[in-house]
């Protein structure tokens, strides 16, 4: 006797598999330190085993600001100008954005970017943040990150990694990269 549902667990599972490893993702960040593309590193590493179109794009601030330089910016909620505008997003079906956490909000480079590329049509859309800090308290930054992406035509998911980082180290936060790239891939 054949067994249907695992007939069909079969097909879907491989189904599934075709189709992840047939999107095309961008995995755009920024990263003043070294921190943020450390998870962005470690992130992709592990897309890779899912599928092979990766692009990843770092901005690039025109001008490295320090530490208080950076936390008034973040607090301003000015855009500063990035040198890397011209990536076209239209042609990703997933989004992966990623960004440190400043004075409890993420760097604005991202909003930069977005400002200069249209959208024509909802991404789904991956968010990563890295922090000093636990992850608990970075909780609101990340609702209010996902929010403004909205803005954007965006479509944030509802799983989002927060990377507890210490001089380029991560120290919590792996544990949930497997769940994130799940939902990411998701045909939903
Ligand atoms: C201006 C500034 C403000 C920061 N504010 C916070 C904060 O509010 N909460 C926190 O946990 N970490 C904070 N940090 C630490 C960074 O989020 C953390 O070191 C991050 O991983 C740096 O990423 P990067 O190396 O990719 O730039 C701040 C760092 C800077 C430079």
């Amino acid at each position: 006797m054949f067994d249907i549902n695992k007939i069909f667990n079969r097909v879907y599972h491989s189904e599934m598999r075709r189709w992840s490893s047939l999107m095309n993702i961008g995995l755009m960040y920024y990263s003043r330190t070294g921190n943020t593309k450390k998870a962005a590193e470690t992130l992709n590493e592990k897309l890779q085993s899912h599928t092979e179109y990766v692009e990843t794009i770092e901005l690039l601030h025109e001008k490295k600001l320090g530490f208080f330089g950076a936390a008034r910016l973040a607090m301003k909620g000015e855009h500063p100008p990035i040198m890397n505008n011209e990536v076209d997003v239209n042609k990703f079906d997933r989004l992966i954005i990623g960004t440190p956490v400043w004075a409890g909000r993420p760097a604005p480079y991202v909003y930069t970017f977005l400002d200069h590329n249209s959208l024509s049509k909802e991404i789904k859309t991956g968010v990563f943040l890295t922090s000093g800090g636990s992850s608990e308290k970075q909780q609101k930054t990340q609702e209010i990150f996902k929010e403004n992406l909205m803005n954007y035509k965006l479509k944030p998911m509802a799983a989002s990694l927060i990377f507890q980082m210490k001089k380029g180290i991560i120290k919590d936060g792996t544990q949930n990269i497997d769940t994130f790239i799940n939902e990411l891939l998701s045909e939903k």
